[in-house]
């Protein structure tokens, strides 16, 4: 009697986990008649019989639910809508849909918690659902190229997908900033993000990608695209493919002495600075593609490697073949390096002959005496080797966003009559300069020590640092 009364519940749960799952995959049949009701062109084995899991891509769980695992109806030629009761085919572990005409809004596909594959490409999707990628732990391979999606952001819920190695999703209409939340995804090894609507600049968390090999961001089509320095991606040392070409980037080629990589796309875009070296010694490297940019300095060295360098970009190296620039570029060139080769200055900083072509480089016999960079919207520091610009009477870098230390070396310009650094952010302590130089250094940091204070308080003019 007791031990019935025990073993009834028992039996009860039995029972009822055996009925749910043949409701389950009874749902699923039913989803899979859905499909077949909603899709034009299926093959031919969708028309005979009851068995779904006989259909021609379809695959069922063999012996234990018979719940469908795997859909693969991929370049079928199919047309037609998805059903909504897609939702139910909790099960799935692939999704192929890619090559075919499918139009109308993806269904929900949230908590499909064995699903590791999912390709929509090349069909005629227009919305995704608001809960797309939530709850997916298990994917591995997501690809969504070339869809007419409405606008959309990368959901922050991909960061649940923490196994997933490819996320592709070219020409997608995907919207915004980067998705700083693919930085989270460690496991990732090739992300495709091109002909998007992308903006803004790379997070730095894009360092924390320990494992990706592939990264191809090109062609954004906002106006703005996407832009500022590309720094980070040299901190990304499995990279082997880097395809930024076609946006807004700016600043220089980051040092690649870690690298793997083999191909390096760039071209098109607004990158400052001198061609480092590292990039022409990484042993991997076969193709760079450097044109249309704003490279400065000298001409590289080049080895081995297939280089798409050419027109105006090579015409601003200062000399037509490898070697040293004249010593004055030199040492303006590593001025403009503190400041992060500001793109202003790129503009007319090319070529061998500063005198006269160069902004606020003023000369006189061959050497500069004025170096007048007021208010240009500089950032970065106060290269020593200004201090090599001997003939410098007047030096004003006012109105500037400058950090950093004003460096000891600038002392000893033996020219020197006027410096000013007015209104800028600079800190650490004004050097002594001599009696004979008028200081102007209002509007600074000096006295706090590096980084931190939001004040913008602390005065320091001539008398001061005089006394
Ligand atoms: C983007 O995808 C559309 C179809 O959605 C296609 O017509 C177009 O050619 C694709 N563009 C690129 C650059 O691949
Ligand atoms: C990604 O990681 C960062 C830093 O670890 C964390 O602050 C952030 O919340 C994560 N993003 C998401 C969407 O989980
Ligand atoms: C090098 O890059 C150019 C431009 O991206 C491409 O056309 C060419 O096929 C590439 N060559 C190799 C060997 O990868
Ligand atoms: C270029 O490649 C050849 C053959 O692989 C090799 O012998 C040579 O040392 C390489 N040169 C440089 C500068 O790496
Ligand atoms: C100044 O020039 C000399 C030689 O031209 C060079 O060795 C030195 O590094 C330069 N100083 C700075 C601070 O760039
Ligand atoms: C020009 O620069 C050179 C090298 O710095 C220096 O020796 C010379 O005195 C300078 N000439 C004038 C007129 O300042
Ligand atoms: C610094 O900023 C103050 C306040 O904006 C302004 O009055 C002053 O003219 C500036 N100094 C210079 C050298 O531009």
């Amino acid at each position: 009697m007791g031990r019935d009364l025990h073993l009834f519940p028992l039996s009860v749960l039995l029972l009822s986990s055996l009925a749910a799952a043949t409701a389950a995959k009874s749902a699923d049949e039913g989803t899979i008649f859905d499909l077949a009701k909603s899709l034009s062109n299926l093959p031919s084995s969708w028309g005979a019989g009851s068995d779904v899991c006989v259909f021609d891509g379809i695959t069922c769980e063999r012996g234990g639910s018979g719940r469908v695992t795997i859909i693969n109806l991929r370049d079928k030629g199919l047309t037609g809508t998805l059903p909504t009761s897609l939702s139910s085919l909790t099960a799935l572990k692939e999704l192929q849909l890619q090559g075919n005409a499918l139009h109308g809004d993806f269904p929900s596909l949230a908590g499909f918690t064995d699903l590791t594959r999912l390709v929509l490409d090349g069909n005629g999707f227009t919305s995704l659902p608001s809960d797309f990628l939530k709850d997916m732990p298990s994917m591995q391979y997501l690809s969504l190229e070339n869809l007419p999606l409405k606008p959309w952001a990368v959901p922050d819920a991909i960061v649940g997908s923490s196994s997933l190695e490819t996320f592709s999703a070219s020409n997608a209409s995907i919207v915004g900033a980067f998705p700083a939340v693919l930085a989270n995804l460690s496991s990732l090894k090739s992300l495709r993000l091109s002909y998007n609507k992308l903006t803004g600049g790379l997070p730095a968390g894009l360092a924390e990608l320990i494992a990706l090999e592939n990264l191809q961001l090109n062609n954004q089509m906002s106006d703005g695209k996407l832009s500022g320095s590309i720094g980070v991606v040299a901190a990304i040392t499995k990279l082997k493919l880097l395809w930024i070409q076609s946006n807004k980037f700016t600043g220089p080629i980051p040092d690649f002495s870690n690298s793997q990589l083999e191909v390096f796309n760039v071209r098109d875009n607004r990158l400052t600075g001198v061609l480092p070296a590292s990039l022409f010694e990484i042993k991997t490297l076969l193709n760079a593609s450097l044109t249309n940019n704003h490279f400065q300095g000298p001409m590289p060295n080049i080895h081995n490697v297939s280089v798409d360098l050419v027109g105006d970009t090579v015409s601003r190296f200062c000399l037509a073949k490898p070697g040293p620039c004249d010593p004055l570029v030199t040492t303006l060139l590593e001025v403009a390096a503190g400041f992060g080769y500001p793109a202003e200055l790129a503009e007319t900083w090319n070529g061998n002959t500063p005198c006269g072509n160069w902004i606020g480089v003023i000369c006189s016999n061959g050497n500069v005496s004025i170096f007048y960079l007021h208010n240009r919207g500089l950032s970065g520091t106060i290269s020593p080797a200004i201090a090599n610009l001997t003939g410098v009477g007047k030096l004003d870098l006012s109105d500037n966003h400058l950090t950093g230390v004003v460096p000891d070396a600038l002392t000893t310009m033996s020219n020197l009559k006027l410096f000013d650094v007015s209104n800028n952010s600079l800190n650490g302590e004004l050097p002594m300069f001599k009696p004979t130089v008028k200081v102007l250094a209002e509007g600074n940091r000096f006295g706090e020590s590096g980084s931190g204070s939001e004040s913008d308080s602390s005065l320091s003019n001539s008398e001061a640092a005089q006394k």
